[in-house]
């Protein structure tokens, strides 16, 4: 009985429309044909110069048959995409390239996601993260996620849903902000610590196969935001802390840096299950911070050591809701207490160090704050 190649060889391939996958793998393919070819070889109903058209032949319809790998694009929805730290999670994907990522909001038209419009692979996405159909419609087809949602009295409502709603479109991992790790309890002073211990422990009990990491950052430069908009134009910055206590204070853009690198690392079990402290690179204290405005502004700005209740005052006529102001204000015990200089995690010196520093902060922003007044 002679081996012939024909059309019936062909049933072992999946047409491309069908999918990437032969229906036997390569190597059976091989083997069947080695086989084949052998044993014709040895009952000698073939030539040689038969046998070498045969593989001819069987190594064309490979190549044709077999369509190229297909390439999976990362999609990557961020929540909080408007903010301090997703923002900069968005630009940094962007910039990484090779992911299609989708950057929800509550409202597209807002002037905080104009520029991210226009970069790269980012579709501005409206999203209410307490809809859950809302975060559902969103998620379709995404496969990896970052949550970076600002306080607010409903986080744990809306951050529950977005884990939940991520893992149900199948996310292979999730990337959540938190707040300082060593005030993150059940039980804390901060009442928005409270709320990312609850939504960290529904991370960890229901991301079944879902990886996830925690970031957990040290105090935002973006705090001092108060100062160029609010005290710098009356030569001071007020805090309830000893001026010479050090804080290492972390620009979010890095945290959202470093947010990008881990939701695309080629392999999130590395990260699995971490909550990473995230601090800035070097420590400075109030005095210092005073120094940076002085030489900045040309005119002398005085660090003041406030009373806790005028910078809770201070917050709230700034725009901060009262129980928002309060939580942040337990912030100063544990910076006067020298806590605030714990190191950012080896994992994360290892991926994105921190890199932008408070002096760098203090000269981009200081300019834009208002003249001083009379
Ligand atoms: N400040 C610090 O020193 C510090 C330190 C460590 C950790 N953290 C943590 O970092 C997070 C804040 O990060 P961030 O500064 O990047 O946030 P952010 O800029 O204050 O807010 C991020 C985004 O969250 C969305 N958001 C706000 N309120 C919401 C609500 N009620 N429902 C749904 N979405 C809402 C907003 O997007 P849209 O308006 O576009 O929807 C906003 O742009 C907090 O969880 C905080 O605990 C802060």
């Amino acid at each position: 009985m002679g081996f012939s190649y024909d059309e019936s060889c062909k049933e072992h391939f999946r047409s491309p429309e069908e999918g990437s996958e032969p229906r036997v793998s390569m190597k059976e393919w091989v083997n069947y044909f080695r086989l084949a070819i052998l044993q014709a070889m040895v009952e000698k109903a073939c030539t040689l110069e038969k046998t070498e058209a045969i593989v001819d032949q069987m190594r064309a319809d490979i190549e044709k048959n077999m369509p190229a790998t297909k390439t999976t694009v990362k999609m990557i929805v961020v929540a909080g995409a408007s903010g301090n730290v997703g923002a900069a999670t968005v630009r940094k994907l962007a910039e990484l390239g090779g992911v299609s990522v989708k950057a929800l909001t509550r409202d597209s038209a807002s002037d905080k996601v104009a520029p991210l419009k226009a970069l790269p692979n980012v579709e501005v996405v409206e999203c209410d993260l307490l809809d859950k159909a809302s975060i559902a419609r969103a998620c379709s087809g995404v496969t990896a996620a970052v949550l970076t949602c600002g306080n607010n009295q409903q986080q744990v409502e809306s951050e529950n849903n977005f884990i939940d709603c991520v893992k149900a479109a199948g996310c292979t991992n999730l990337v959540k902000l938190g707040t300082v790790g060593l005030y993150t309890a059940k039980d804390s002073k901060s009442e928005y610590a409270r709320y990312h211990a609850e939504i960290e422990e529904h991370l960890e009990t229901t991301a079944g196969e879902m990886k996830w990491t925690v970031l957990r950052p040290n105090w935002f430069m973006t705090n001092h935001l108060g100062d160029i908009f609010g005290s710098l134009p009356m030569g001071v910055i007020a805090y309830p802390v000893d001026p010479e206590a050090k804080v290492a204070t972390v620009d979010p853009r890095d945290v959202g840096d470093l947010a990008a690198k881990l939701v695309v690392a080629a392999d999130p079990r590395v990260h699995h299950g971490m909550k990473l402290d995230v601090s800035g690179p070097e420590e400075v204290n109030t005095s210092q911070m005073a120094a940076l405005y002085t030489e900045s502004l040309g005119r002398p700005i005085q660090a003041v050591n406030c009373p806790l209740a005028d910078w809770i005052a201070g917050g709230v006529k700034g725009g901060l809701p009262e129980w928002l102001a309060v939580a942040a204000s337990n912030n100063f015990l544990y910076w006067g207490e020298g806590k605030f200089t714990f190191p950012s995690a080896p994992q994360v010196l290892a991926l994105a160090a921190p890199q932008r520093t408070m002096a760098e902060w203090v000269k981009e922003w200081a300019p834009r704050s208002p003249p001083p007044t009379a």
